[in-house]
Protein backbone atom coordinates (compact mmCIF):
# COMPACT_ATOMS: atom_id res chain seq x y z
CA UNK A 1 0.00 0.00 0.00
CA UNK A 2 0.73 3.46 -0.26
CA UNK A 3 -0.29 5.66 2.42
CA UNK A 4 0.70 9.37 2.54
CA UNK A 5 -0.01 8.83 6.47
CA UNK A 6 0.52 6.26 8.64
CA UNK A 7 -0.24 7.18 12.62
CA UNK A 8 1.38 4.02 13.55
CA UNK A 9 4.71 5.94 13.10
CA UNK A 10 4.58 7.50 16.40
CA UNK A 11 4.20 4.53 18.31
CA UNK A 12 7.02 2.84 17.06
CA UNK A 13 8.92 3.24 19.80
CA UNK A 14 8.86 3.51 23.89
CA UNK A 15 11.29 6.23 23.02
CA UNK A 16 8.58 8.28 20.39
CA UNK A 17 5.81 6.94 22.54
CA UNK A 18 6.85 9.14 25.26
CA UNK A 19 8.47 11.98 23.41
CA UNK A 20 4.86 12.76 21.68
CA UNK A 21 2.89 11.81 24.98
CA UNK A 22 0.32 14.51 25.71
CA UNK A 23 -0.39 13.63 29.68
CA UNK A 24 2.90 13.05 31.31
CA UNK A 25 2.67 12.79 35.40
CA UNK A 26 4.53 14.35 37.98
CA UNK A 27 4.34 14.50 41.86
CA UNK A 28 3.20 18.01 40.87
CA UNK A 29 -0.31 16.72 39.94
CA UNK A 30 -1.19 14.89 43.87
CA UNK A 31 -2.61 15.92 46.57
CA UNK A 32 -2.38 13.29 49.41
CA UNK A 33 -5.93 12.53 51.86
CA UNK A 34 -4.19 11.74 55.36
CA UNK A 35 -7.00 10.66 57.95
CA UNK A 36 -5.73 11.11 61.42
CA UNK A 37 -6.96 9.66 64.72
CA UNK A 38 -6.67 10.74 68.45
CA UNK A 39 -4.11 9.07 70.18
CA UNK A 40 -0.17 7.61 70.01
CA UNK A 41 1.88 5.11 67.51
CA UNK A 42 -1.58 4.48 65.68
CA UNK A 43 -1.55 2.50 62.67
CA UNK A 44 -5.22 1.60 61.41
CA UNK A 45 -5.55 -0.35 58.07
CA UNK A 46 -9.03 0.99 57.17
CA UNK A 47 -10.79 -2.54 55.69
CA UNK A 48 -12.28 -1.60 52.74
CA UNK A 49 -8.94 0.44 51.77
CA UNK A 50 -6.49 -2.56 51.82
CA UNK A 51 -2.95 -0.77 52.10
CA UNK A 52 -4.25 2.91 53.40
CA UNK A 53 -4.33 3.62 56.95
CA UNK A 54 -5.44 6.29 59.79
CA UNK A 55 -2.61 7.56 61.80
CA UNK A 56 -1.92 9.43 65.21
CA UNK A 57 -0.35 12.25 64.81
CA UNK A 58 3.07 11.10 65.85
CA UNK A 59 2.94 8.75 62.76
CA UNK A 60 1.37 11.22 60.45
CA UNK A 61 4.37 13.81 60.80
CA UNK A 62 7.13 10.53 59.85
CA UNK A 63 4.33 10.56 56.85
CA UNK A 64 4.53 13.72 55.74
CA UNK A 65 8.13 13.64 56.03
CA UNK A 66 8.47 10.89 53.27
CA UNK A 67 5.65 12.68 51.48
CA UNK A 68 7.62 15.14 51.27
CA UNK A 69 11.23 13.47 50.56
CA UNK A 70 9.29 11.65 47.54
CA UNK A 71 8.29 14.78 46.01
CA UNK A 72 4.97 15.49 46.82
CA UNK A 73 3.95 18.54 48.09
CA UNK A 74 0.51 18.97 49.50
CA UNK A 75 -1.60 17.13 51.86
CA UNK A 76 -5.72 17.34 52.67
CA UNK A 77 -6.35 16.45 56.41
CA UNK A 78 -9.12 14.90 57.49
CA UNK A 79 -9.71 13.65 61.19
CA UNK A 80 -11.17 11.01 63.12
CA UNK A 81 -13.38 12.69 66.18
CA UNK A 82 -14.04 10.71 69.14
CA UNK A 83 -17.72 9.65 69.35
CA UNK A 84 -17.88 12.17 73.06
CA UNK A 85 -17.35 15.34 70.78
CA UNK A 86 -19.33 14.92 67.94
CA UNK A 87 -22.77 16.60 68.85
CA UNK A 88 -25.89 18.45 66.11
CA UNK A 89 -23.72 21.74 66.48
CA UNK A 90 -20.76 20.57 64.91
CA UNK A 91 -18.57 22.76 67.90
CA UNK A 92 -16.17 20.13 68.08
CA UNK A 93 -14.70 21.49 64.47
CA UNK A 94 -13.19 24.59 65.91
CA UNK A 95 -12.01 24.08 69.02
CA UNK A 96 -8.40 25.54 69.08
CA UNK A 97 -7.03 22.43 70.57
CA UNK A 98 -8.97 20.28 68.34
CA UNK A 99 -6.84 17.02 66.33
CA UNK A 100 -7.51 18.84 63.08
CA UNK A 101 -6.14 22.06 64.79
CA UNK A 102 -3.41 20.49 66.31
CA UNK A 103 -2.30 18.24 63.04
CA UNK A 104 -2.16 21.14 61.15
CA UNK A 105 0.49 23.01 63.47
CA UNK A 106 2.19 19.47 63.77
CA UNK A 107 2.52 19.10 59.90
CA UNK A 108 3.69 23.10 59.50
CA UNK A 109 5.91 22.26 62.32
CA UNK A 110 7.66 19.55 61.47
CA UNK A 111 7.67 20.39 56.96
CA UNK A 112 6.97 24.00 56.97
CA UNK A 113 6.70 23.90 53.12
CA UNK A 114 4.16 21.03 52.77
CA UNK A 115 1.19 22.45 51.71
CA UNK A 116 -1.64 22.07 54.06
CA UNK A 117 -5.30 21.68 52.83
CA UNK A 118 -8.19 20.96 55.50
CA UNK A 119 -11.33 19.42 54.83
CA UNK A 120 -14.20 21.75 55.82
CA UNK A 121 -17.52 19.98 56.80
CA UNK A 122 -19.29 19.49 59.40
CA UNK A 123 -19.48 14.80 59.68
CA UNK A 124 -16.79 13.71 61.17
CA UNK A 125 -18.37 15.46 64.12
CA UNK A 126 -21.79 15.44 63.64
CA UNK A 127 -23.84 12.61 65.52
CA UNK A 128 -25.91 11.95 62.46
CA UNK A 129 -22.63 11.81 60.31
CA UNK A 130 -24.37 14.66 57.93
CA UNK A 131 -21.78 17.27 56.85
CA UNK A 132 -24.29 20.33 58.11
CA UNK A 133 -26.33 20.74 61.29
CA UNK A 134 -29.57 18.99 61.13
CA UNK A 135 -33.16 20.12 62.15
CA UNK A 136 -34.65 16.86 63.31
CA UNK A 137 -38.34 17.80 63.51
CA UNK A 138 -37.96 18.50 59.59
CA UNK A 139 -35.23 15.92 59.49
CA UNK A 140 -33.28 18.71 56.87
CA UNK A 141 -29.92 20.03 56.62
CA UNK A 142 -30.00 23.59 57.64
CA UNK A 143 -28.01 25.82 55.24
CA UNK A 144 -27.10 29.53 57.03
CA UNK A 145 -26.36 27.61 60.34
CA UNK A 146 -24.11 25.53 58.37
CA UNK A 147 -22.64 28.01 56.88
CA UNK A 148 -22.03 29.86 60.03
CA UNK A 149 -20.45 27.21 61.80
CA UNK A 150 -18.31 26.22 59.04
CA UNK A 151 -17.23 30.15 58.73
CA UNK A 152 -16.25 29.18 62.17
CA UNK A 153 -14.29 26.06 61.27
CA UNK A 154 -12.94 27.85 58.41
CA UNK A 155 -11.44 30.28 60.32
CA UNK A 156 -9.99 27.95 63.15
CA UNK A 157 -7.97 26.39 60.18
CA UNK A 158 -6.43 29.34 59.40
CA UNK A 159 -5.32 30.45 63.02
CA UNK A 160 -3.73 26.94 62.85
CA UNK A 161 -1.95 27.33 59.80
CA UNK A 162 -3.31 25.86 57.35
CA UNK A 163 -2.62 27.09 53.39
CA UNK A 164 -5.64 26.03 51.73
CA UNK A 165 -9.35 25.41 53.51
CA UNK A 166 -10.95 22.51 51.32
CA UNK A 167 -14.79 23.06 51.62
CA UNK A 168 -16.35 19.93 50.95
CA UNK A 169 -20.10 20.31 52.22
CA UNK A 170 -22.01 21.73 49.32
CA UNK A 171 -23.78 24.27 50.80
CA UNK A 172 -24.97 27.22 49.22
CA UNK A 173 -23.12 30.37 49.17
CA UNK A 174 -20.37 29.10 51.59
CA UNK A 175 -17.44 30.12 49.49
CA UNK A 176 -18.61 33.76 49.50
CA UNK A 177 -18.68 33.46 53.35
CA UNK A 178 -15.68 31.74 54.07
CA UNK A 179 -13.56 34.70 51.89
CA UNK A 180 -15.14 37.21 53.18
CA UNK A 181 -14.71 35.81 56.44
CA UNK A 182 -10.83 34.95 55.67
CA UNK A 183 -10.53 38.70 54.55
CA UNK A 184 -12.20 40.45 57.43
CA UNK A 185 -9.69 38.29 59.76
CA UNK A 186 -6.62 39.42 57.91
CA UNK A 187 -6.00 36.02 56.24
CA UNK A 188 -5.20 37.05 53.11
CA UNK A 189 -3.36 34.28 51.90
CA UNK A 190 -5.12 31.23 53.00
CA UNK A 191 -6.66 29.80 49.81
CA UNK A 192 -9.58 28.37 49.39
CA UNK A 193 -10.30 24.63 47.14
CA UNK A 194 -14.05 24.79 46.48
CA UNK A 195 -15.24 21.15 46.24
CA UNK A 196 -17.64 22.95 43.57
CA UNK A 197 -19.45 19.56 41.76
CA UNK A 198 -19.34 16.74 44.43
CA UNK A 199 -22.14 14.43 43.18
CA UNK A 200 -23.97 12.13 46.09
CA UNK A 201 -22.02 9.42 45.05
CA UNK A 202 -21.48 5.51 46.35
CA UNK A 203 -17.91 5.39 46.12
CA UNK A 204 -17.34 7.75 49.53
CA UNK A 205 -18.59 4.69 50.97
CA UNK A 206 -14.96 2.99 52.29
CA UNK A 207 -13.96 7.19 53.26
CA UNK A 208 -16.96 7.20 55.64
CA UNK A 209 -15.71 3.74 57.52
CA UNK A 210 -12.13 5.21 57.40
CA UNK A 211 -13.58 8.33 59.69
CA UNK A 212 -16.60 6.28 61.20
CA UNK A 213 -18.81 8.94 59.07
CA UNK A 214 -21.68 7.39 57.58
CA UNK A 215 -25.09 9.21 57.61
CA UNK A 216 -27.07 7.72 60.21
CA UNK A 217 -30.20 8.47 58.29
CA UNK A 218 -30.95 9.83 55.16
CA UNK A 219 -28.48 10.29 52.20
CA UNK A 220 -26.42 13.57 51.30
CA UNK A 221 -29.06 14.03 47.88
CA UNK A 222 -30.36 17.41 49.07
CA UNK A 223 -26.69 18.90 49.54
CA UNK A 224 -24.68 16.44 46.90
CA UNK A 225 -25.46 16.28 43.47
CA UNK A 226 -27.17 14.38 41.19
CA UNK A 227 -24.97 12.35 39.48
CA UNK A 228 -27.50 12.62 36.28
CA UNK A 229 -27.00 16.24 35.52
CA UNK A 230 -23.67 18.12 34.07
CA UNK A 231 -24.70 21.26 33.00
CA UNK A 232 -25.46 22.05 36.73
CA UNK A 233 -21.94 21.14 37.53
CA UNK A 234 -20.92 24.67 35.64
CA UNK A 235 -23.62 26.22 37.57
CA UNK A 236 -21.88 25.44 41.03
CA UNK A 237 -18.79 25.71 39.76
CA UNK A 238 -18.82 29.16 38.25
CA UNK A 239 -20.61 30.32 41.33
CA UNK A 240 -17.52 29.33 43.40
CA UNK A 241 -15.29 31.02 40.71
CA UNK A 242 -17.51 34.12 41.44
CA UNK A 243 -17.47 33.73 45.44
CA UNK A 244 -13.73 33.45 45.52
CA UNK A 245 -12.91 29.85 45.07
CA UNK A 246 -8.63 29.40 43.86
CA UNK A 247 -9.11 26.05 42.56
CA UNK A 248 -11.95 24.33 41.92
CA UNK A 249 -12.85 19.86 42.09
CA UNK A 250 -14.91 17.84 40.65
CA UNK A 251 -15.58 14.87 42.63
CA UNK A 252 -15.33 11.54 41.99
CA UNK A 253 -13.45 11.63 39.28
CA UNK A 254 -12.96 7.83 36.62
CA UNK A 255 -17.06 8.23 36.74
CA UNK A 256 -16.86 12.06 35.89
CA UNK A 257 -13.62 12.55 33.32
CA UNK A 258 -16.75 14.29 30.84
CA UNK A 259 -17.66 16.70 34.01
CA UNK A 260 -13.92 17.32 34.53
CA UNK A 261 -13.26 18.28 30.95
CA UNK A 262 -16.71 20.34 31.25
CA UNK A 263 -15.36 22.17 34.27
CA UNK A 264 -11.96 22.70 32.87
CA UNK A 265 -13.18 24.46 29.39
CA UNK A 266 -15.75 26.87 31.39
CA UNK A 267 -13.11 28.31 34.09
CA UNK A 268 -9.44 30.05 34.15
CA UNK A 269 -8.40 28.71 37.73
CA UNK A 270 -7.08 25.67 38.41
CA UNK A 271 -9.27 22.72 38.51
CA UNK A 272 -8.85 19.22 40.99
CA UNK A 273 -10.31 15.80 40.82
CA UNK A 274 -10.74 13.82 43.61
CA UNK A 275 -10.05 10.18 42.63
CA UNK A 276 -12.17 8.92 45.59
CA UNK A 277 -11.96 5.94 48.14
CA UNK A 278 -14.60 3.70 46.52
CA UNK A 279 -12.05 4.13 42.83
CA UNK A 280 -9.37 3.04 45.05
CA UNK A 281 -11.16 0.37 46.78
CA UNK A 282 -12.20 -1.26 42.91
CA UNK A 283 -8.27 -0.84 42.13
CA UNK A 284 -7.22 -2.84 45.14
CA UNK A 285 -10.03 -5.36 45.27
CA UNK A 286 -9.61 -6.28 41.34
CA UNK A 287 -6.06 -6.45 41.53
CA UNK A 288 -5.74 -9.09 44.60
CA UNK A 289 -7.78 -11.41 42.91
CA UNK A 290 -5.14 -10.22 40.27
CA UNK A 291 -7.61 -9.49 37.35
CA UNK A 292 -6.23 -6.15 37.09
CA UNK A 293 -2.23 -4.95 37.21
CA UNK A 294 -2.18 -3.32 39.82
CA UNK A 295 0.66 -0.75 38.93
CA UNK A 296 -0.59 -0.18 35.21
CA UNK A 297 -4.75 0.19 36.60
CA UNK A 298 -3.16 3.04 38.46
CA UNK A 299 -0.77 5.07 35.99
CA UNK A 300 -3.87 4.57 33.36
CA UNK A 301 -6.49 5.77 35.65
CA UNK A 302 -4.10 8.91 37.18
CA UNK A 303 -3.43 9.97 33.45
CA UNK A 304 -7.11 9.65 32.62
CA UNK A 305 -8.12 12.09 35.16
CA UNK A 306 -5.00 14.56 33.91
CA UNK A 307 -5.87 14.21 30.47
CA UNK A 308 -9.26 14.61 30.87
CA UNK A 309 -8.54 18.03 32.73
CA UNK A 310 -7.23 18.09 35.95
CA UNK A 311 -4.44 19.85 36.96
CA UNK A 312 -4.09 18.55 40.29
CA UNK A 313 -5.66 14.90 41.88
CA UNK A 314 -6.60 14.02 45.67
CA UNK A 315 -5.94 10.54 45.05
CA UNK A 316 -4.96 7.69 47.74
CA UNK A 317 -2.36 6.37 44.97
CA UNK A 318 -0.12 9.55 45.25
CA UNK A 319 2.93 7.89 46.76
CA UNK A 320 2.12 4.55 44.62
CA UNK A 321 2.33 6.30 41.70
CA UNK A 322 5.06 8.91 42.27
CA UNK A 323 7.21 5.50 43.29
CA UNK A 324 6.34 3.89 39.62
CA UNK A 325 6.63 7.15 38.23
CA UNK A 326 10.37 7.19 39.50
CA UNK A 327 10.36 3.22 38.24
CA UNK A 328 9.66 4.43 34.87
CA UNK A 329 6.88 1.86 34.83
C1 LIG B 1 -16.98 14.70 53.78
C2 LIG B 1 -16.16 14.12 52.70
C3 LIG B 1 -16.39 12.92 52.05
C4 LIG B 1 -15.32 12.71 51.20
C5 LIG B 1 -14.47 13.80 51.33
N1 LIG B 1 -15.01 14.69 52.25
C6 LIG B 1 -17.48 11.94 52.22
C7 LIG B 1 -18.87 12.36 52.00
O1 LIG B 1 -19.18 13.38 51.40
O2 LIG B 1 -19.73 11.62 52.49
C8 LIG B 1 -15.13 11.49 50.36
C9 LIG B 1 -13.73 11.13 50.01
C10 LIG B 1 -13.55 9.75 49.50
O3 LIG B 1 -14.50 8.96 49.34
O4 LIG B 1 -12.39 9.41 49.23
N2 LIG B 1 -17.62 15.87 53.58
Amino acid sequence: MYLQRRNRILRKSAAIRSLVAETVLTPNDFIVPLFIDEGENIKTEIPSMPGYYRYSLDLIILEVKELWKLGIKCVLLFVKAKDEVKDNTGKEAWNPDGLMQRSIKAIKDAVPEMLVMTDVALDPYSIYGHDGIVDMEKGVILNDQTVEALTLMSLSHAEAGADFIAPSDMMDGRIGAFRKALEENGYTDVGIMSYSAKYASCFYGPFRDALDSAPGFGDKKTYQMNYANRIEAINETLQDVEQGADIVMVKPAMAYLDIIRDVKNAVTIPVSAYHVSGEYAMIKAAAARGWVDENKAIIESLTAIKRAGADLIATYFAKDAVKLLSENL
